[in-house]
């Protein structure tokens, strides 16, 4: 939230609080979504300053300039809607990230960027849902099958996690990767971290960025290029990363906005904790087709309906994976219960993963097959103690860091 000057008011804000004239006899009320009429109204009253939700001032810089603000908005909140549908309005947090969400459309549609990331439901097309359960043993068999990560991913994964390992024995493991040493350089030197000074070994990298961030940015580096190349047919893959990714920010930009200690460790967590959609697309790709589509028309949720009728939820297959390659139990934790984060014994991991996955959703930044924005359980929200500007504050890093992110994770080779 934030004052803004009566010249950077825009339609399609929200009050933050009541306006009133001098007499005090007339009145606009906070939450009052507006138009051009209340804002020429201020300027009768004399108003200078008004507080607006959810917005700061460097946000109205990149707020569109149009005269059809008012189409864009409106055109907006028709997709936005749906994608809500099952979520309730009048919670805070689900307001703000509604407004959030129509904001961010907006200026999609305007861009010309809105292409739609998931096929449209068909309606004629009659599904036997009876055909869809997949049998769980013979998942289950294929997963403990897949091929273990890269060696270079335990190692790096141990000295992070071995209190006794200094900056040293990091610089030792990624050295000995050619390839992913260049890949950290020229992340640690691009305008993601913003160094002054230029960044020419390892060694200089940890002690600029420090040794948790240099070895979780290499592990993200190793996972990425490990699956990328997975043949999809249902999501792209790019878009596939692209949620991941947005996600890991989020979850990270959430746990740091917290103080929840290691917060370095939820880039990794948002940024498997829909791994196990993956493994069902490649195994699977028919039944999920069809669960896909079924979700569509019915307004359904794709998890839910992976666990009624494909008998197979993405969170236990992940649960299963990261079991086999032998991640640490907090990474398990978070997803397992990204969907359900109040059923983990210790929730608040998986609530930052739950809803860093909701803004990534709602902004519509990739997909990993889900189309609906999930619910915000008022129990999870509890649990995080955050207050809705943490939404605004998530967008702001996804939109600063994403595109970096991308350039160096999928499009380095
Ligand atoms: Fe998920
Ligand atoms: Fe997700």
């Amino acid at each position: 939230m934030g004052m803004l000057n009566i010249d950077e008011l825009k339609e399609g804000m929200i009050l933050d609080c009541d306006i009133t004239d001098n007499t005090k006899r007339y009145r606009i009320p906070r939450e009052t979504l507006l138009n051009t009429k209340h804002i020429r109204v201020f300027k009768m009253w004399g108003i200078k300053e008004v507080n607006i939700k959810g917005i700061s001032e460097k946000k109205v810089e990149t707020e569109i300039k149009t005269d059809d603000n008012q189409k864009l908005i409106q055109e907006a909140s028709k997709i936005i809607k749906i994608k809500f549908i099952h979520n309730n309005l009048k919670h805070e947090g689900v307001q703000e990230l509604f407004k959030q969400s129509i904001i961010y459309k907006a200026q999609q549609i305007k861009e010309g960027k809105l292409k739609p990331i998931l096929p449209k439901a068909d309606s004629s097309s009659n599904i036997d849902i009876k055909k869809l359960k997949i049998d769980e043993n013979e998942l289950v068999k294929k997963v403990t099958e897949l091929p273990t990560l890269p060696e270079i991913f335990y190692k790096l994964n141990s000295v992070i996690n071995d209190p006794r390992s200094s900056a040293n024995d990091i610089e030792k493991v990624i050295s000995k990767d050619s390839s992913l040493t260049l890949k950290v350089l020229k992340m640690a030197n691009s305008s993601f971290y913003g160094l002054k000074t230029k960044i020419d070994n390892i060694s200089r990298a940890i002690l600029s960025l420090g040794t948790t961030e240099i070895g979780m940015l290499a592990i993200g580096l190793t996972f990425v290029s490990y699956f990328k190349d997975i043949p999809n047919e249902l999501v792209d893959m790019e878009s596939f990363w692209r949620h991941s990714i947005a996600c890991a920010i989020a979850s990270k930009t959430i746990a740091s906005s917290k103080s929840v200690p290691g917060s370095e460790r939820f880039f990794i967590g948002g940024l498997i904790h829909d791994i196990g959609r993956l493994v069902l697309f490649k195994f699977h790709p028919a039944n999920v087709r069809e669960a896909m589509l079924y979700a569509r028309q019915n307004n359904l949720f794709l998890y839910e309906v992976e666990d009624q009728l494909l008998n197979a939820k993405h969170s236990t297959i992940g649960r299963l994976l990261v079991k086999k390659w032998k991640l640490p139990v907090s990474i398990e934790n978070m997803i397992t219960f990204h969907h359900k984060p109040t059923n983990a014994q210790d929730p608040i991991d998986p609530a930052i993963i739950n809803l860093a996955d909701l803004i990534v959703n709602a902004l519509d930044i990739g997909t990993s097959g889900e189309y609906l924005v999930p619910i915000l359980e008022v129990e999870t929200w509890k649990v995080l103690g955050v207050t809705p500007s943490i939404f605004e504050t998530a967008i702001n890093q996804i939109n600063k860091q994403l595109q970096e992110i991308i350039k160096f994770f999928i499009h380095e080779k």
